[in-house]
């Protein structure tokens, strides 16, 4: 416990002090958590009153600028079924007397919640709720969201404010995750404290890298609405350029406020984002002001809560599964509970620290959570029964009986053997995989079938299956089986990315790769790079550097990137000049004279946001000369050297 204090105070020191963390917010939170649990399970060890669990939580960081809010962000009461909501309907009727009144009913995003302010149409300032009267300043980090609009043409205020929800879309959090997951980083644990991760860090780049999205929900002036119905400036906010809920519905009974809770209630899942309820507000301003607040929360406002989507149960076993890394994945299985109208039996554990950080055991009673899409997720234990056992991570492969092993600094166990059946089917399954080498056809049913029967014993053996071979396997067929060779044919195809991602090395997934290949596009260069070299790739630190040259270094894979260049497979790559990786890509700029709303700083890490590189001066590799008022030499050298010369506007028009 007293380690875990110091490191905490070590990392509170980089973090609010040197602004220079060391690791991220969740590594922060997960240790604190740790402390936390560890104080509360041992009553008898004395909590120094010094201890960093002891620190007022949800405080603004010091790293961030505190501001008062305009108006208070209160929060809203809830209604956790149909009857709350009728009881709150009541009152609104009895205090309304008789008026007739409309709801305006909008999703709940489960995110969190920022207040931007704009002025002579230009964004100024964002903060976050904060404690409700006072937030933090993260305006460096919300100019990266795209949905927010830099600049509002003819808003008819000089000063306006619009309040929001910062999400972030299942889609982005999956492939943030999936991304942490393969670079060895702890997983955020939903959407919304992945968003607010996000957004409190103080390296705005970072932010601009993770997706986020604002959805507005009010409009003012003055701290006041600016519109005398919530609904109506709804529709106002979206022709101004924001993105406002997009499902939304005046009600004007009860009734239709139900049928749109138990609506969403039931299509939750189609949305591309989470929620976990709904919010109905008193339409019309004037009656929002009869109505008034109490000192938490608006009554004219409610918000209908969804049922919980989580569920206890009891731990029955912990089975290991084998990855195509050879990772050893303890996965939770469960007794079938019904968590949010689905049936859940399994549930990842990821590995042997996440156990131990649950503290969780066989015979456990363990409290299950789905949320969105994602996988379901053991989240705590609620009851340690005397008769539990506690789990032992294998010291042999399941599958193959080879031995395992954790190295120092992960928190993977791995079979090490490279030609374990495991480990083959699941590099197999990962190598054919849509956003991999995508071959349609070579799925579980088929892998396992190549695998069991001797005929696939490396991926590039794919390369050489037959008709013949594939057509009398089970629910194969001829048809089946040449339209999988042809998918295997097409698959020679695919760039170097997306083979560099297929080959299954630790850390490397889809992201990583393009980065990789960006920088050292040919297979024969990657092998012959230095460890140096390779961590001079963007987002290559050693731990992954040291597992590239690991992975060339073994002779199986050699021969296997040998067998897959004979099997016609390409070796080399030309990055387009304009990559995915932002509009800004593979261009160089140069700053000069002062831009109208953008510091030196802001309009550097909006450029690198998007992809783009930031020189010093110019020179024939500059690519884009961006200038401001009183421009001086730079501008001079840029026309003479006939380079493009972009001021603000253009350059905020192109990463639109
Ligand atoms: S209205 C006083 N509208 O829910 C009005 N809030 O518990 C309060 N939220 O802090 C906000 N979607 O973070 C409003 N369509 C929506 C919302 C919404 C999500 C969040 C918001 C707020 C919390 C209230």
């Amino acid at each position: 416990m007293e380690r875990l204090r110091s490191e905490l105070r070590r990392h509170e020191h980089l973090y609010y002090v040197l602004d220079r963390p060391e690791i991220s917010d969740a590594e922060y939170d997960g240790m604190m958590r740790e402390l936390e649990r560890l104080e509360r399970e041992h009553p008898e060890i004395p909590v120094p009153p010094d201890s960093p669990t002891l620190r007022v939580g949800g405080a603004p960081r010091e790293g961030f600028v505190k501001v008062r809010h305009s108006a208070p962000m209160l929060s809203l009461d809830n209604a956790l079924d149909a009857g709350e909501l009728a009881e709150f309907n009541r009152r609104v009727a009895d205090l309304l007397g008789g008026q007739p009144y409309r709801y305006a009913a909008e999703l709940k995003l489960d995110g969190l919640s920022m207040a931007v302010h704009y002025e002579g149409g230009v964004l100024k300032q964002a903060i976050t709720r904060g404690d409700g009267l006072e937030g933090e300043d993260v305006t460096s980090n919300a100019r990266t969201i795209r949905t927010l609009p830099l600049r509002v043409a003819g808003a008819g205020w000089p000063r306006f404010e619009v309040r929001g929800e910062v999400i972030m879309t299942r889609r982005a959090f999956d492939a943030l995750n999936a991304e942490r997951e393969a670079q060895g980083l702890p997983l955020y644990a939903n959407p919304r404290n992945s968003a607010a991760g996000s957004l409190r860090v103080l390296d705005p780049s970072v932010t601009a890298a993770r997706q986020l999205e604002f959805i507005a929900y009010f409009l003012l002036v003055d701290g006041q609405p600016a519109m005398e119905s919530h609904f109506e400036s709804l529709e106002r906010l979206a022709g101004m350029g924001f993105k406002v809920n997009p499902e939304r519905s005046l009600c004007s009974s009860l009734g239709e406020l139900l049928a749109f809770c138990t609506k969403w209630e039931e299509a939750r899942e189609t949305l591309p984002f989470e929620i976990d309820g709904v919010v109905a507000k008193v339409d019309s301003v004037a009656q929002q002001r009869l109505l008034g607040w109490t000192a938490k929360a608006p009554r004219w406002a409610i918000a209908y809560k969804f049922s919980a989507r989580a569920a206890e149960t009891v731990l029955e076993n912990i089975e290991v599964q084998v990855g195509r890394t050879g990772t050893l994945t303890p996965v939770a299985c469960l007794r079938p509970v019904v968590v949010g109208g689905v049936t859940v039996s399994r549930a990842t554990l990821h590995n042997e620290e996440e156990i131990a950080r649950l503290g969780a055991a066989i015979g456990d009673t363990v409290l299950v959570e789905r949320s969105g899409d994602v996988i379901p997720k053991v989240v705590e234990v609620r009851k340690r029964p005397p008769e539990r056992r506690a789990f032992i991570m294998p010291t042999k492969c399941p599958v193959c009986d080879s031995i395992v092993v954790r190295a120092e600094g992960e928190v993977a166990s791995r079979c090490l053997n490279t030609n374990c059946p495991a480990r083959l089917k699941e590099s197999l399954l990962h190598w054919s995989a849509r956003t991999v080498m995508d071959i349609d056809g070579v799925g579980e049913a088929l892998v396992d079938q190549l695998v069991d029967l001797g005929l696939v014993r490396s991926i590039a053996d794919l390369y050489s299956l037959t008709f013949e071979q594939l057509k009398d396997l089970e629910r194969m067929g001829e048809k089946s089986a040449a339209k999988v060779l042809a998918n295997i044919d097409a698959s020679r195809r695919r760039p170097l990315p997306r083979l560099i991602a297929g080959l299954g090395i630790p850390f490397v997934g889809e992201r990583t790769a393009q980065l990789i290949a960006e920088a050292i596009p040919s297979i024969s260069r990657l092998r012959a790079a230095t460890q140096e070299e390779l961590q001079s790739v963007n987002e290559v630190g050693p731990k992954v550097a040291q597992a590239i040259r690991r992975f060339f270094d073994e002779p199986h894979n050699e021969e296997l990137l040998a067998r897959l260049k004979d099997a016609g497979l390409p070796m080399e790559w030309t990055p387009p000049s304009k990559p995915a990786g932002g509009a800004l890509a593979g261009l160089t700029f140069v700053l000069t004279g002062t831009l109208p709303t953008l510091s030196r700083d802001e309009a550097k890490a909006l450029i690198e946001a998007h992809g783009g590189k930031v020189a010093g001066s110019v020179s024939r590799k500059t690519s884009v000369v961006v200038a401001g008022e009183d421009a001086g030499t730079k501008l001079e050298k840029a026309r003479e050297l006939g380079i493009l010369v972009w001021d603000e506007a253009t350059l905020r028009e192109k990463i639109r």
